[in-house]
């Protein structure tokens, strides 16, 4: 996996680009949000950049040879871009797209293979058992440890997602979880920091630690409320190294490139528990990478550009005819 993309200094040599958003899954107002944020910035930099909403409306637009470049900001699975679905349609179509390909984005939308890629490279995640339709989720429960949390297999912004400390909640749990489609996992939960790892290029970007003033990092801590505090970095020293190379590494052990966000838990003992890599994550005022570009002297326009950038991939089949 290279990770060296092509550096663009004249905004015409993007073409004319599509930012992808809203789409049909959970997450279309936090991508519909993302999108207008990443617009304007691509606007305000001489970029011929233009809204799509949703695969379909992109289709039609790519059959009229309408554009030579796609912006993926969509956010979830189900009609959302984050699950290979939209990119395998584009590497069809020899449309370049930021951010991940087919396989990175599909296998970072599954939180229990993803786990299962990163324990066999020995990359620390919470303990976990995946819980077919109907299984016992006592049992499994049980075998964790309370307390544990249950949540959808590939959804996002915490949707569907409990904690539960006592056994005669789990059911309520599964229950909220399996509204969404595909497997459900509970896992070990972690008690302690919770930390978000930016990626872009090659490089991993500040942490952030995220302090919540509620229970945990819920949709209304994430996209409503202005009381959460973000630290960045949000560690020090070695923690802080030890934690980028982690999630740097948790990123490419699931063919990710080009840009990503990677959750983190840290236990009281310091040690850190791989929680997801999400491959378009939110562009809101509210949004992480953002600010832990921001830290290191890259603002939202500049940010917005490298990623458009990444659609260069450096592999073959990079450049495209324009239409
Ligand atoms: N194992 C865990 N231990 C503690 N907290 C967790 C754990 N898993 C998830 N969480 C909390 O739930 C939130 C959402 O979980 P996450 O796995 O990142 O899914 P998504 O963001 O896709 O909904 C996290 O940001 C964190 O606050
Ligand atoms: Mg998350």
């Amino acid at each position: 996996m290279s990770s060296a993309f092509r550096k663009v200094s004249d905004p015409r040599q993007f073409g004319r680009v599509a930012v992808l958003l809203g789409g049909t899954s959970s997450e279309r107002e936090v991508s519909l949000n993302s999108g207008a944020n990443v617009l304007d910035a691509l606007r305000a930099r001489g970029i011929d950049a233009h809204p799509v909403d949703g695969i379909p409306a992109l289709i039609e637009a790519l059959a009229a040879k309408k554009f030579d470049r796609v912006f993926n900001i969509l956010h979830g699975n189900k009609g959302g871009g984050e699950d290979g679905v939209l990119q395998g349609l584009l590497e069809a179509l020899g449309v370049p797209c930021t951010g991940s390909g087919v396989l990175g984005t599909a296998l970072a939308m599954d939180k229990i293979r993803s786990k299962q890629v990163w324990l066999s490279l020995g990359l620390s995640t919470p303990r976990y058992a995946r819980l077919s339709p109907g299984q016992d989720v006592h049992a499994a429960a049980r075998s964790l440890g309370l307390p544990v949390i249950v949540k959808p297999a590939c959804e996002g912004s915490s949707v569907g997602v409990s904690r539960v400390f006592n056994d005669a909640d789990l059911d309520a749990a599964v229950e909220l979880a399996a509204r969404y489609p595909g497997e459900l996992l509970v896992e070990q939960l972690i008690e302690g920091q919770e930390l978000t790892v930016g990626i872009l290029g090659d490089q991993a970007l500040p942490s952030i630690r995220i302090v919540p003033p509620g229970e945990y990092y819920d949709y209304h801590a994430k996209y409503v409320s202005d009381d959460t505090q973000y630290l960045c970095p949000g560690l020090e020293g070695d923690a802080e190294a030890e934690i980028r190379a982690l999630a740097y590494a948790a990123f490419q052990a699931v063919g990710c490139s080009g840009w990503s966000r990677v959750d983190v838990m840290r236990d009281k003992a310091g040690k850190f528990y791989l929680l997801e890599v999400n491959t378009a994550p939110g562009m809101t005022s509210h949004s992480l990478v953002p600010k832990a570009a921001r830290e290191v002297g890259i603002d939202f326009e500049t940010l917005c550009w490298r990623i458009l950038e990444t659609s260069f991939k450096s592999d073959a089949g990079d450049e495209v005819a324009h239409g």
